[in-house]
């Protein structure tokens, strides 16, 4: 999910011959995902083996349609085995309505297209600290694994070099798959494995033979987006690194000491959900500790959502599923990837600028900010004619491809407002049309929020209101002239942690009765590796050659956190899923560098924005308090959010009755890092409760520090915890009470914190969110 151009995305197309492209029916062929019961109980037992069960689905199915001419076999795109029991395969309707009726078919549900959604960034989390930062705590990730679904990864950059990695552990599995420009000498200690799957995305996408394009078909990344994120989980260092000079400095992932495997499951049209889904069944068995996934698409309901289910599978089996929140804000409601066993995660910005002004001809400047071009670049700091060009048709203000002509703009400096097509390629677009430099303009979308690009013209990017005062002086003048002013890299000037504008925010559409996103981390300017054969803005034209470049979005926020995980795994390798996430979360910082609330534009910014807040990665290999959570309670959960058992079996394969369940636990609450209350009809009181466990020091007290939400009085029961032994749990319970008064639609916001006696040394915070609605929920 980067906010940068898609175009490198998207430019591209694959070649590659398949089978069935070549059957003629009278039905069109789609890819489906059919999920079958687990048990053993069931018609399994016959075969000698899964795949050969999965295929008699297949044999019955096809054969009945076509006679029986046709190789059934052919139609298996994946056998699935450790994310879910099933297959993914190519079906007609009527062929998936006779499937449907089929004794041991739990669903059948059609395929999805998901997106993809540093060299500085682990210094501004101080890391590198020496003695107190989280590096030397986890030995910088030593021995563990993260698994990364992406666009594939670039072996040969600096990034992934082994130098002084250790063998990967014993329990590995993975393997280094053959394909186009890609062999087992691609691995190496650092890059352990790498795997593509392409199946689900082939199908949906006929290849056009004459688009034979620079798409690998193997786990080499063409578009960059994959060897940036994983670079950024788990690079190496690299000293010197810049993007054409710009923010240089030593580039490393948040765990450097950390083995990477790279699944490549996002291709030139999006990313497939039954390729995803192939990607996690095999990461589960490889062995990897961490899943990292910058991809996603809409909120849709757990038991629909492939990644929600697969990850399910991958974190009762000790896995860490870190996803990206999405690019969709600041809209409400739009956080994606938001089951509660996954960590979900929104962007931030750095205290890192670019600045380039706009030295307008009356004199005045305007504050933009810009990667081009490095420090000094004079010919774009001269004096030129500026030009706005509205008007017609062909969306010339926004620089669209073939909207400019050259007697418009030759020789001259073009405002291009954002939006429809890539930050990079509207500057693509105004110097092949003679334009000399550009200045990319937020419109009330954006506001001021400033994702720059390695621009192949010098060019900056200015606010709203900026623009506002740019496009009345350009109006204001027969000659309107203006120079760009390019001032480097500036470090700590600014407020720095604020949530980027682009950041998904909450409530989660399916399940408000978790806060969602759970964390925030850097996903503005983020500088990481980038493919040897790409120019810096991933655009075909560019020809420069960098090992480095700047990308925005929640996808570059997310491998932040797996990088995060993967300490906190090599710290406490015995530690669940849920253990780690609760480090994360209970640790990060509400406040930004200023000790002062983060903000989210101008104003503070709200939990639906932040969760919990910024990571506060030295804080998190050492919290003090976790609160666990059993594969079971989420399952309870479920049952307390209304899903029907068969929605719940699909989800979790556990077949369970919720009226039992409910019945026997009642009162229950899952044991989230984060607290959230939901009032509905005329209920005044909620009772939530919680349970720690020590993971801290022995004989350590903790008390209770609540600032209670508008609207609701809080107590907390008991309000010192005194934990004699280390691994020792012990539970609490919050009475939320609701005043008189609060409006149904409303929403408060609050936290609550165990401070240890010795006070400077672990605070464990909970923010809390109380709603009122007035729509009926069974909870
Ligand atoms: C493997 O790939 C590398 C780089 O693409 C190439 O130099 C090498 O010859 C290949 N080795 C084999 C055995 O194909
Ligand atoms: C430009 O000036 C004209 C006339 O003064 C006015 O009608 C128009 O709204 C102005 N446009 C902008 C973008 O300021
Ligand atoms: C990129 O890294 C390689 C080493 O892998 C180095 O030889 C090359 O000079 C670097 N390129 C740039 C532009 O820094
Ligand atoms: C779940 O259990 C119930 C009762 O034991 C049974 O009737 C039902 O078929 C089971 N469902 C599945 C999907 O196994
Ligand atoms: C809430 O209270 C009002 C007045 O006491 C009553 O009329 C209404 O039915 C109650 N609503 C629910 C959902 O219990």
């Amino acid at each position: 999910m980067a906010s940068t151009p898609k175009s490198s995305l998207f430019l591209s197309t694959l070649f590659f011959f398949c089978v069935f492209m070549n059957t003629h029916l009278a039905f069109s062929l789609n890819t489906y995902i059919v999920q079958l019961h687990p048990q053993t109980k069931t018609s399994a037992s016959y075969y000698p083996s899964k795949l050969d069960w999965h295929l008699s689905f297949l044999e019955r199915t096809v054969s009945l349609q076509e006679n029986g001419n046709s190789r059934f076999s052919s139609r298996l795109l994946y056998s699935y085995r450790s994310a879910i029991e099933g297959f993914a395969a190519v079906l007609s309707e009527p062929e998936v309505q006779l499937l449907r009726r089929m004794h041991d078919v739990i669903t059948v549900r059609p395929d999805r297209r998901l997106e993809v959604h540093t060299t500085y960034s682990y210094k501004f989390l101080e890391l590198d600290v020496q003695g107190v930062g989280a590096w030397s705590k986890s030995a910088f990730g030593r021995g563990t694994i993260i698994g990364i679904l992406d666009t594939g990864v670039w072996p040969e950059s600096p990034s992934f070099s082994d130098h002084g990695m250790p063998a990967p552990p014993k329990k590995w599995k993975g393997v280094c798959q053959e394909g186009q420009n890609f062999n087992a000498s691609s691995c190496n200690k650092k890059l352990i494995g790498a795997r593509f799957f392409i199946k689900g995305h082939h199908v949906a996408n006929a290849p056009l033979e004459s688009d034979v394009s620079p798409e690998y078909v193997s786990p080499r990344d063409s578009s960059g987006h994959g060897t940036h994120t994983s670079s950024t989980a788990g690079g190496s260092p690299v000293s010197m690194a810049s993007v054409l000079g710009n923010g240089a400095g030593t580039a490393q992932g948040m765990a450097p000491g950390a083995h990477v495997a790279i699944y490549k499951v996002c291709w030139f049209n999006g990313c497939y959900s039954s390729d995803i889904l192939a990607a996690m069944d095999v990461a589960i068995r490889d062995g990897v500790d961490v899943l990292s996934l910058s991809l996603g698409g809409f909120p849709i309901p757990f038991y629909d959502d492939t990644v929600a289910i697969g990850s399910f599978r991958a974190a009762a089996k000790g896995i860490s599923v870190i996803c990206a929140a999405g690019n969709n804000g600041p809209i409400k409601n739009s956080v994606a990837n938001e089951a509660p066993w996954v960590t979900t995660v929104g962007a931030s910005t750095l205290d890192r600028r670019f600045p380039a002004f706009v030295r307008m001809g009356n004199g005045r400047y305007l504050y933009g900010e810009s990667m081009f071009p490095g420090n000094h670049f004079p010919r774009a700091e001269r004096e030129l004619e500026v030009v706005y060009i509205t008007g017609g048709d062909m969306g010339s203000e926004f620089c669209l491809e073939g909207s400019l002509s050259r007697a418009q703009v030759s020789g001259k400096m073009v405002v291009c407002d954002r939006g429809v097509n890539g930050r990079a390629e509207k500057g693509e677009v105004v110097k092949k049309a003679g334009g000399v430099a550009m200045v990319l303009a937020n419109t009330e979308i954006n506001l001021e929020e400033d994702s720059v690009d390695a621009h192949v013209l010098p060019a900056t990017l200015i606010g709203y209101s900026e623009a506002v005062q740019l496009k009345s002086y350009i109006n204001s003048t027969k000659h309107p002239t203006a120079k760009l002013r390019f001032m480097g890299t500036v470090i700590g000037r600014s407020r720095a942690p604020s949530v980027a504008r682009f950041s998904s925010r909450g409530p989660s559409l399916n399940n408000p009765l978790i806060l969602k996103p759970d964390v925030i981390a850097p996903g503005v300017n983020i500088i990481a590796a980038w493919p040897q054969n790409l120019g810096p803005t991933g655009l075909l034209g560019d020809s420069r050659r960098v090992n480095f470049t700047v990308m925005s979005g929640t996808s570059m926020a997310c491998p932040h956190v797996s990088g995060i995980a993967a300490l906190i795994h090599s710290a406490h390798p015995d530690w669940s899923p849920a253990a780690v996430k609760s480090a994360i979360m209970t640790t990060a910082d509400a406040t930004d560098h200023y000790g002062k609330p983060i903000r989210d534009g101008n104003v503070p910014a709200d939990h639906f924005s932040i969760g919990s807040g910024h990571i506060n990665p030295s804080k998190a290999i050492d919290p003090g308090l976790i609160y666990d959570i059993k594969p079971d309670d989420y399952t309870t959960h479920l049952c307390s959010l209304g899903y029907t058992r068969s929605e719940i079996f699909t989800i979790s394969h556990r077949n369970i009755s919720c009226k039992e369940i409910l019945r026997k636990t009642r009162g229950f609450s899952l044991n989230y890092p984060s607290i959230s209350a939901i009032f509905n009809g005329n209920k005044t009181v909620k009772v939530i409760s919680r349970t720690v466990t020590n993971v801290g020091a022995p004989n350590s007290i903790y008390s209770v520090e609540v600032r209670a939400p508008e609207q609701v009085r809080i107590i907390v029961k008991p309000r010192k915890l005194l934990f004699r032994r280390v691994h020792q749990t012990l539970s609490y319970k919050v009475y939320v009470i609701a005043k008189k008064g609060a409006k149904s639609g409303s929403t408060t916001q609050g936290e609550l914190r165990w401070v240890h006696s010795s006070k400077t040394r672990y605070k464990v915070r909970s923010p809390i969110t109380v709603s009122w609605t007035n729509k009926q929920r069974n909870n």
